[in-house]
């Protein structure tokens, strides 16, 4: 009688633990979709790897530009900035080219160095950019990162994308898809085990 009950909780329990296996299983695997279809197209543009020196050739605010999420929309005084253009020289093979805060900006706006991440307030905007456009002026030589290759002629700022990033985006699913593995390993290790006991037992007696 106790022998009957004790078997079936744990038939129970190894059930629940082979629930939760399943589902973290499961729950990895859609992590690792969701990462392919959201992140890695963005790693996959990043093509600036290579680092090199930049010199800055200038640095002007040219005329004030839509923002580009709201291109179309009626009311034309919101959401405006001013656009700086930057144009430097990539030293390591003397060409001058334009230059991009991130990867996203030539993605979004590829006439200007820099989008404002909150344009509501116009003037605040300003004096960023303005802020922005004396910070080269004072520091004209700087890291960038181009692209070897030399499809892409532009040169970027700052990578938001550096493939040291992509492995770690891994790290969770993978940690998750290992942990219900090995739960799914050990319950049916101990069922093995068990089986094996009773037959044993069975056989004894
Ligand atoms: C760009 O930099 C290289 C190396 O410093 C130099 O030889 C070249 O004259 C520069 N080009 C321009 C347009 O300033």
């Amino acid at each position: 009688m106790l022998g009957k009950k004790l078997v079936t909780a744990q038939k129970r329990g190894e059930t629940r633990a082979l629930c939760l296996g399943l589902g973290m299983v499961a729950c990895s695997m859609m992590m690792y979709f969701f990462i392919g279809i959201t992140i890695v197209p963005s790693y996959k543009r990043s093509v600036w790897t290579n680092e090199s020196v930049c010199q800055l050739i200038k640095a002007t605010i040219r005329e004030k530009v839509h923002c580009s999420y709201n291109e179309g929309s009626d009311d034309e005084n919101i959401f405006r900035y001013p656009c700086l253009e930057v144009q430097v020289n990539l030293t390591l093979l003397g060409q001058v080219v334009k230059l991009y805060h991130t990867e996203d900006t030539v993605d979004k706006n590829p006439k200007c160095f820099y989008i404002p991440p909150n344009m509501e307030n116009y003037s605040k905007v300003e004096k960023l950019v303005k802020t922005i456009t004396d910070n080269f002026r004072k520091h004209q030589t700087f890291s960038c990162y181009f692209d070897p290759s030399r499809k892409e002629e532009s040169v970027i700022l700052k990578r938001l994308y550096p493939p040291e990033g992509l492995s770690f985006a891994f790290v969770w699913p993978s940690l998750m898809l290992f942990g219900g593995l090995l739960i799914i390993i050990m319950v049916k290790i101990s069922q093995y085990i068990s089986v094996l006991s009773a037959t044993q037992y069975r056989t004894s007696i």
